[in-house]
């Protein structure tokens, strides 16, 4: 490997929500926790991408952004290059994080009291973007089955009725890691097509894909599919750039990109920042080697962390995931109530871990834990969760 992601690099005093903003997140104050929370990385993004960003402050003006030109061939490129996706400069529409643009595609798609459908346990800004919007969310939980989840389209089919306007899906999925098939999607893009619902796919996650599995953007499957769907893509998590706030909002359809642009007005958003642009840049067009690495350490993290858990803690079961840095881990052997298990992880691990409960019900007794950290820092968190689950049995 040409890049070190064993580097220890110290994030406190960045002001970085991981690290720095246990205590407004959570309220703890204790300075020995560790986090391996919310989905960010503890690597240095690219090379390249600290460059690109270097350069452009050497330069001293940071006056308002403007001619986008080389951002959309930025975005052409890296869709057609990573994903084999054709897509038009006009369906671009940058907006300054996904979940800001999830927010303002339930206003621009619904009237208040609509329903949105979900697919829980997942990320909790989906619940949120509806509910911020004054619709209803409609939950179409995903089946599990001990081993692996899958959508469930027979509860699918039976909860659409004539207030559910749009369907949000994650793909791949935070928290459960699958990738979906061609087969689950068209499925899922028929049901969509015949209750005229619109497809939101936030596929922010795609870049991040493992060995033996593969993404599909879900405009290429066709083009009905194409015209009834936004996607949301970002260089944020495939290249640790979150904080710089530039995500890409593909929308083929030229009336709802329409919505969508006069709904972005109309919360003021017209202007991205200067730095994100340049990052974003850097990244599709040099980051690729980077991102490769990137892809076989996490891998590897993921070998380890498999491995470890046999081994030492067998009462928590791994669900494989199949794209992103995030492992889901089962942990309902344990049989603690939801407040119980944040606990003892929180006290007697000095662990923090998403809590499963708050992806929906369904993640009730489950954790999250990304592994997007050196190793070294993985075994330790490990060695935490360890000492938590035996302190309680
Ligand atoms: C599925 C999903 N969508 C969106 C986001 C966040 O997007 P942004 O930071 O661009 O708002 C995340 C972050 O974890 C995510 O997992």
């Amino acid at each position: 490997m040409k890049y070190n992601f064993d580097e220890v690099r110290n994030r406190l005093n960045t002001n970085c929500i991981k690290w720095d903003g246990l205590e407004e997140v959570f309220g703890i104050v204790d300075k020995d926790i560790l986090p391996l929370w919310v989905a960010d990385m503890d690597f240095k993004a690219p090379k390249c991408v600290l460059e690109a960003i270097m350069n452009r402050a050497e330069h001293g003006i940071f006056g308002y952004a403007g001619g986008y030109d080389t951002y959309y061939d930025a975005v052409i490129h890296w869709m057609k290059h990573r994903h084999n996706w054709n897509i038009k400069k006009e369906w671009i529409v940058f907006t300054p994080g996904v979940v800001t643009a999830l927010n303002i595609l339930v206003k621009a798609l619904t009237n208040p009291n609509d329903k949105v459908i979900i697919q829980s346990p997942v990320y909790p800004p989906f619940f949120k973007a509806v509910k911020n919007n004054g619709c209803d969310v409609v939950s179409n939980p995903l089946k599990f089955d001990g081993r692996k989840y899958v959508m469930d389209f027979h509860d699918l089919e039976k909860k659409i009725d004539d207030r559910v306007k749009l369907m949000f899906l994650c793909s791949p999925h935070n928290p459960v890691g699958r990738v979906w098939s061609e087969e689950e999607l068209k499925r899922l893009g028929d049901i969509c097509i015949k209750n005229n619902i619109i497809l939101v796919s936030d596929e922010i996650h795609a870049d991040l894909v493992l060995k033996g599995h593969e993404h599909r953007p879900f405009p290429s499957i066709s083009e009905e599919f194409a015209q009834n769907t936004i996607v949301c893509t970002a260089p944020s998590k495939t290249f640790n750039i979150a904080g710089l706030q530039m995500s890409n909002i593909i929308i083929p359809n030229e009336k709802i990109r329409n919505k969508f642009l006069n709904e972005r007005e109309s919360c003021g958003i017209s202007r991205p920042n200067v730095f994100g642009i340049e990052a974003l840049k850097a990244a599709y067009e040099h980051g690729e080697e980077w991102l490769d690495d990137l892809l076989v350490y996490i891998e590897e993290n993921l070998k380890f962390l498999t491995k470890y858990i046999e081994e030492n803690i067998p009462k928590a079961k791994v669900i494989q995931p199949e794209a992103t840095y995030l492992v889901w881990l089962d942990l309902r052997e344990l049989g603690l109530n939801k407040n119980d298990l944040e606990n003892l992880i929180h006290s007697k691990g000095k662990l923090l871990l998403n809590q499963g409960y708050t992806y929906g019900e369904e993640g009730e007794g489950f954790v999250r834990i990304n592994i997007a950290c050196p190793r070294s820092v993985l075994k330790e968190g490990l060695s935490r969760l360890k000492k938590a689950v035996y302190t309680h049995i």
